[in-house]
């Protein structure tokens, strides 16, 4: 197989000739592959990234004017913001019962810290049965769907590696009884691991070291993969975006889509106010009227530490990933085909293959991955609405395997949230000294999606809550 001049010299002019050195030893099928991966790269603006963002540690500019952003508090500050709240809601359910509303899962990232081999979204999440974070969200998704009287057609982000594994477990398991042709899966963009000397890495002498390019690659992924124009031809307007690791997340909040339609807004999230200072949320801030997110490793400590007159943080606002997208911002967005987001750099233990074609594990940081966000779109929204939701309803990230941010503590709040749900109904919920639900609580999805279904359901049903038990209700 030949490699094209135009091939070996962008490669050779951008200094990444050894990506080529095992290339009269590889088959046809190897030789095609890393012809296809290096084709698809534009070496010009590479050598631009390597040098701006892997030659040097690229430096984050805090504009002088920076300000935490405004938003709609979790509860009305007073009667006119109750009446409007009320609004906002009934809007939102009738967008949901106009069918004007898709969901959109982000479920291509690694999830390295969770250890767990397999796609995130097949990990079994439930408090007492092995319930998958995607059964879940499509549990969820059928749910809405029946309420509203509107199937909810459902977009799946996943990444080149773990496509084929997530459309697989959705088939094993007949889609969770969703129309699969309401299940939408496509595949975001990669980005090639370059070694801190400013060359490419490869995984095998037939291929780059390539890894999802990070959540940001959704925008443009959506309108490559015909989703965007399928959103046209479905008559859907806003997409109900939410990451994979989160099971306790409302797919659909009517209050939420609600707000974001009387506020014309293009872009809107869930804050949630932070526990502490320096919180590792990313921090809601505001400059020159635009709304954007600051990585909290990026906001300076004497910022994170403000506070207002009475006591509270002044940059309180944390983001848990939650947000509104309108299709119509999207479309505009990646009009050419194109979208320009900043790329956050990320020091990484990168397994490689060396000049001599050894296998190389390394035990220390030895490059970096290039990933753009989805939150670098807000300052691009002609308007976006911030709402605060409550952390113990709507935020259960799944993380790491233990500790904070665990399959553990998510399921623990899962527990609880059930808990709360029930109690509210009349049901008598057995606690410890302390407080804690002293049951496992497991609520099938598909049967309840929120309090007022738990209501119905323990109107309709006998519920016992064995102290020390599990349950399971569906
Ligand atoms: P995280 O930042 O938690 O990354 O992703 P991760 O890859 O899942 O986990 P670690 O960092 O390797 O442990 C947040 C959400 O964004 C999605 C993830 O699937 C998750 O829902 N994501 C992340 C993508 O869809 N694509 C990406 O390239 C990165």
């Amino acid at each position: 197989m030949e490699i094209t001049p135009e091939l070996r010299r962008a490669v050779a002019d951008a200094g990444q000739e050894h990506v080529l050195r095992f290339f009269d030893q590889l088959d046809e099928s190897g030789q095609r592959r890393l012809l296809d991966q290096l084709s698809a790269l534009d070496f010009k603006e590479l050598e631009t990234l390597i040098a701006e963002y892997v030659l040097r540690r690229p430096r984050i500019e805090i504009p002088p004017d920076l300000g935490p952003a405004p938003y709609f508090p979790l509860h009305p500050a007073d009667s006119v913001q109750g009446v409007y709240y009320q609004r906002a809601r009934a809007r939102g359910e009738e967008l949901l019962r106009a069918g004007a509303v898709s969901c959109l899962t982000v479920a291509g990232g690694q999830g390295t810290r969770l250890g767990f081999d397999g796609p995130k979204g097949t990990y079994p999440i439930g408090p007492v049965t092995d319930r998958s974070l995607f059964a879940y969200f499509a549990g969820g998704i059928r749910r809405a769907g029946e309420k509203y009287g509107a199937p909810i057609t459902w977009y799946i982000m996943t990444s080149l590696l773990n496509r084929a594994a997530t459309e697989e477990f959705f088939r094993q398991h007949d889609f969770f009884g969703l129309d699969p042709h309401r299940v939408f899966f496509f595949t975001q963009g990669t980005m090639p691991a370059i070694g801190y000397d400013g060359r490419l890495l490869l995984a095998a002498p037939d291929s780059l070291s390539l890894s999802p390019d990070g959540h940001g690659g959704t925008l443009l992924a959506l309108r490559k993969s015909g989703a965007l124009d399928r959103m046209f031809d479905e008559g859907v307007s806003i997409l109900s975006y939410f990451q994979v690791d989160n099971p306790l997340v409302p797919v659909v909040d009517p209050l939420f889509i609600g707000l974001h339609d009387l506020e014309r807004s293009e872009m809107s999230a869930i804050m949630l106010a932070k526990t502490g200072p320096f919180e590792k949320l990313g921090n809601f801030c505001v400059s020159e009227g635009r709304v954007q997110i600051i990585e909290y490793s990026d906001l300076p400590p004497e910022l994170a530490e403000k506070r207002n007159p009475d006591g509270s943080l002044a940059f309180i606002a944390g983001s848990p990933a939650i947000h509104l997208l309108s299709r119509d911002f999207i479309a505009h967005l990646t009009a050419g085909g194109s979208l320009k987001l900043p790329w956050h750099r990320a020091d990484k233990k990168i397994p490689y293959i060396n000049d001599r074609g050894e296998k190389v594990t390394p035990a220390e940081p030895n490059g970096v991955k290039l990933e753009s966000f989805i939150f670098d779109a807000l300052p691009l929204a002609g308007r976006v609405m911030v709402l605060e939701g409550d952390r113990k309803s709507v935020f259960a990230p799944t993380k790491n395997a233990t500790g904070v941010d665990s399959a553990e503590s998510c399921r623990t709040m899962l527990v609880e949230r059930n808990a709360r749900w029930l109690e509210a109904a009349g049901v008598e919920v057995p606690r410890t000294a302390d407080g804690q639900a002293d049951v496992k609580i497991e609520i099938a999805p598909e049967a309840v999606l929120d309090s007022d279904d738990a209501r119905a359901y323990a109107a309709g049903h006998a519920v016992t809550l064995p102290r020390g038990g599990e349950v399971v209700l569906d």
